[in-house]
């Protein structure tokens, strides 16, 4: 079983801290190691594991081998990418790579922008999922939801196929916010936790039956790729030609093949700034303060001083975070629109 770790994401919604030069992937954003590092590290103990393959942006080489680097981790490959053309090319890019040993290894899809506070729920997955996917399954790990999540896959349990997984019946990649709520009402739905399991030549075969334009891209891209001794740079012109789509609707929604294995392992994707504030301990005033902060009669709020002194008097539900170049005041339950914020600034110039 070879990791296939996706780092390429831009990771705009932690703006001003995640930024193009430096996303969310390869900052401390949950702890001590960035998520690149937690990601690598989540899988120490699972047996009959491969080094890892990582598919990134080529601006960010340096950071991603660096930070494997220093934990005593390596990958077996890092794949370049000149342009993000979300996931469904990135693993059909992994797909290939994987196949050149001549085998058709199991790949573990691992987005790397996910938080999992239970690492032994997370590994004892990886088990029943292991047996679906060397039948041919496209295995995803379903997540029980606890909101209506627009941003979220949902997978509809179908039939039962083996002790503890089920059948895909349907998926649904980011429903509207009323759908979302019915798929909550109705019980029989996961959120999708973005991980995936199957064989390279599984995955190549769907994605060549629905989505041919994009397989043929990422061949001519892969196959005219400039190789040096640690990173495999796919060809410019060929990748930009490709279409820009997600596992998701590529492959997921598609295919009669998709299976679900639960898993309940404290998961969650550290996506926005609520998502942060969420997950991380806080003080009793429901505070979340890094750095050097002072607050008085303040809640709810999030703070992130990188550089200087930052201060709060009588205020709630703010998110506030300083960088050397950018300050982010927020009404911590709109920081989804950051992303729309960081839209308006790029095309601002
Ligand atoms: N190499 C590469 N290239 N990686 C990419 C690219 C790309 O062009 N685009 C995104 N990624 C990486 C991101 O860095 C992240 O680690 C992972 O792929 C997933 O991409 P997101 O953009 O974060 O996806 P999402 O969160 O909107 O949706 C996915 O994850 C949800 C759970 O977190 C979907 O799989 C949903 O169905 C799922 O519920
Ligand atoms: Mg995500």
């Amino acid at each position: 079983m070879i990791p296939v770790i996706l780092c390429g994401g831009t990771g705009s919604r932690l703006w001003p801290l995640s930024r193009e030069t430096y996303p969310k992937q390869f900052l401390p954003l949950t702890g001590e190691e960035t998520m690149l590092q937690a990601t690598a590290r989540r899988l120490e103990g699972v047996a009959q594991l491969q080094a890892p393959i990582l598919v990134c942006n080529e601006e960010h080489r340096f950071a991603a081998a660096e930070q494997l680097r220093e934990i005593g981790h390596g990958a077996q490959s890092i794949l370049l990418e000149p342009c993000a053309r979300n996931t469904a090319p990135a693993i059909a890019l992994a797909a290939l790579a994987a196949l050149e040993s001549g085998e058709d290894p199991l790949l573990l899809i691992l987005p790397a922008d996910h938080a999992v506070a239970d690492v032994a729920a997370f590994q004892e997955a990886l088990k029943p999922a292991r047996a679906l996917a060397e039948q041919g399954h496209l295995v995803t790990f379903g997540i029980v939801p606890t909101r209506a999540e627009t941003g979220y896959g949902y997978i509809r349990r179908g039939e039962g196929l083996s002790a503890g997984a089920w059948a895909v019946a349907e998926f649904v990649e980011k429903p509207d916010a009323e759908t979302a709520e019915s798929y909550l009402a109705d019980g029989g739905y996961s959120w999708n936790s973005g991980m995936f399991l199957f064989r390279a030549s599984r995955y190549l075969e769907e994605l060549g039956q629905h989505r041919e334009d994009i397989l043929g891209a990422c061949r001519t891209a892969y196959e005219q790729a400039a190789r040096d001794l640690d990173f495999t740079r796919v060809d410019r012109e060929a990748f930009a030609a490709c279409a820009d789509e997600s596992v998701d609707y590529a492959v997921m929604e598609p295919t009669e093949s998709a299976a679900v294995v639960p898993m309940d392992a404290g998961w969650s994707d550290v996506g926005s700034w609520l998502g942060l504030w969420e997950l991380a301990e806080r003080d009793g005033d429901d505070n979340l303060l890094q750095g050097d902060v002072l607050q008085e009669d303040s809640s709810g709020c999030l703070v992130r001083a990188e550089s200087r002194l930052v201060s709060l008097l009588g205020v709630e539900d703010l998110v506030v975070v300083d960088t050397d170049d950018a300050l982010l005041i927020a009404d911590k339950q709109r920081v989804q629109e950051v992303k729309k914020l960081v839209g308006s600034l790029k095309r601002s110039g």
